[in-house]
Parts: C-alpha cells; sequence; structure tokens
C-alpha cells in the first residue's frame, strides 16, 4: 500500500490531522508523521505515535532519527507528501525553499509530489502574500486541497476551513492515481543524463520550477489559480498566477 509522509503544520485544525491518520491506516496507508514545534502546540507525538503505528518525527537535528531514518531518507520513502494543515508559514517556506526545520527541511529535499491542505485565518488566506505562495507552489507541482469556507475557529466566515479528513483522503487517492505530467520522482541533478561528449547543461542547471512547469493542475488542485474550484478562493491575479 502507498506510503504517506504527513507534515502537520502549527494550527488548530491539526486535531483532525490525528483523525486523518486513523482514516489512511484503516484504508492500509503506512503513514509516517512529522510534527513542527508549532504543531506539537496542538497535538503531541505521542498520539499521531499511536494512531500511525511509527515514531512521530520533530527534530532536524536528532542523532538518534539520522542513525535510524536520516531526514533525506524520510523525504524520499514517502509516495506522497501531505502537508496538513498546510500553514501560511510552511506554504511561505516551501515556496520559497527555505528549509530551517525538519518539515521545511523534507518539502525541500523530497522528490515525491505534495498535497498542501491549506488551514488559516480567512485574512491570513486571502493575504496577497499567501496567494503568491500558493500560485508559486501550484506552479511548481505542489496539489492543493481545499480550503473550504464556513466559520472558523476565530468566528469568522470565509475560505479557510481544512478540508475535513475523507475530503483529504479523497485528494490523496487521487494524487495517487492521477496520471502526472510532471517529471516524478525528479531526476536527480547530480547524474548527467546527456551523451557522452556533450554537455549536460540542459539536465541539470534549468531551476526545478522551469522542468516541472508543465501542467500542474489537477483535479486535487482546486486551489491553484485557474483550477475548477478556485471560485472558492480569492480571486489570484494573473500576474501573480504566473509568479
Ligand atoms: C491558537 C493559534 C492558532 C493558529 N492557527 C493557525 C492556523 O490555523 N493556520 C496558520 O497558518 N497559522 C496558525 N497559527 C500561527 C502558526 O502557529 C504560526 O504561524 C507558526 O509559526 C506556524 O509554524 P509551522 O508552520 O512551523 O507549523 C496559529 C497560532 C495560534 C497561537
Amino acid at each position: 500500500m502507498p506510503r504517506i509522509l504527513l507534515i502537520v503544520g502549527g494550527g488548530i485544525a491539526a486535531y483532525k490531522s490525528l483523525d486523518l491518520i486513523r482514516r489512511l491506516r484503516e484504508r492500509g496507508y503506512g503513514v509516517r508523521v512529522v510534527l513542527t514545534k508549532a504543531a506539537e502546540q496542538f497535538v503531541t507525538p505521542l498520539a499521531a505515535a499511536s494512531l500511525s503505528g511509527h515514531k512521530t518525527h520533530t527534530e532536524l537535528f536528532s542523532l538518534t532519527d539520522e542513525a535510524e531514518m536520516g531526514h533525506i531518507e524520510l523525504s524520499r520513502a514517502a509516495d506522497l507528501v501531505v502537508v496538513a494543515p498546510a500553514t501560511a508559514d510552511l506554504m511561505a517556506k516551501a515556496a520559497n525553499g527555505l528549509a530551517n526545520d525538519l518539515a521545511s527541511t523534507l518539502l525541500s529535499a523530497t522528490d515525491k509530489r505534495a498535497l498542501y491542505a491549506p488551514a488559516m485565518n480567512v485574512r491570513m488566506w486571502l493575504n496577497p502574500a499567501t496567494q503568491r505562495n500558493v500560485a508559486t507552489l501550484a506552479r511548481d507541482g505542489a496539489l492543493f486541497v481545499g480550503p473550504n469556507e464556513g466559520e472558523m475557529a476565530c468566528g469568522e466566515f470565509g475560505p479557510g476551513r481544512m478540508s475535513e479528513p475523507l475530503e483529504i483522503v479523497a485528494a490523496i487517492e487521487a494524487a495517487l492515481k492521477a496520471p502526472t505530467a510532471l517529471p516524478f520522482p525528479l531526476p536527480c541533478p547530480a547524474r548527467p543524463r546527456a551523451p557522452p561528449g556533450r554537455c549536460a547543461a540542459g539536465a541539470s542547471s534549468s531551476p526545478p520550477g522551469r522542468r516541472m512547469s508543465r501542467s500542474t493542475r489537477c483535479a486535487t488542485s482546486p486551489t491553484a489559480p485557474r483550477a475548477s474550484r478556485a471560485t472558492r478562493s480569492p480571486p489570484v491575479s494573473p500576474r501573480s498566477a504566473r509568479g
């Protein structure tokens, strides 16, 4: 069965990620869980470990983890990386290639697709910077599920509620089945593919965003710019959609 690397960000919706683990496990998925430092304020590593059946990972600099399953292996051993809840902060880091904690390092180091389930206050979601980051991630090949519209934990109303666990499961199933136009797993840039004597720059020098810039749209990408359910999301200007 497919293996999911679930990165839980520090939002109030983190409690739903525990149910997501349960739903995935009852369908036979292998689930490895990473909690950000902020996520640990909302759910405990013990709860995630009990439900996933595996140790919960929280530290980038962990001698034990690096000896048992290093961060590179953790980022590669999954078939799909799922970020739920995807905080504004995590998406900002991933969109800009920051890698200063375990979650962002895994997102940066993975050779697999990432599916984001954003969850945040409506103003955070509508913030142009967040929308720019979502557009950048979508352009680079990321998939999205949600956010849904409705009443928020803070009492406001609008888009920003994390999708329900079963909606995320459906998006995961679609992402795993969907034929991809993207070259995943990404070719390792260290392995030149040019014939002997020819410069391999074409294979290795173009930035990943360029190599992945073919169609990034998918049925499970409702927040991707120009995607079918984008009406529920704030409009992304054509300028920001092009990045
Ligand atoms: C009570 C509370 C609830 C929060 N909920 C969210 C949220 O739903 N979405 C979000 O993006 N940030 C939320 N934040 C802010 C994040 O916790 C903060 O940006 C944090 O740095 C995110 O870290 P992470 O991305 O590493 O998990 C919340 C903060 C608090 C104190």
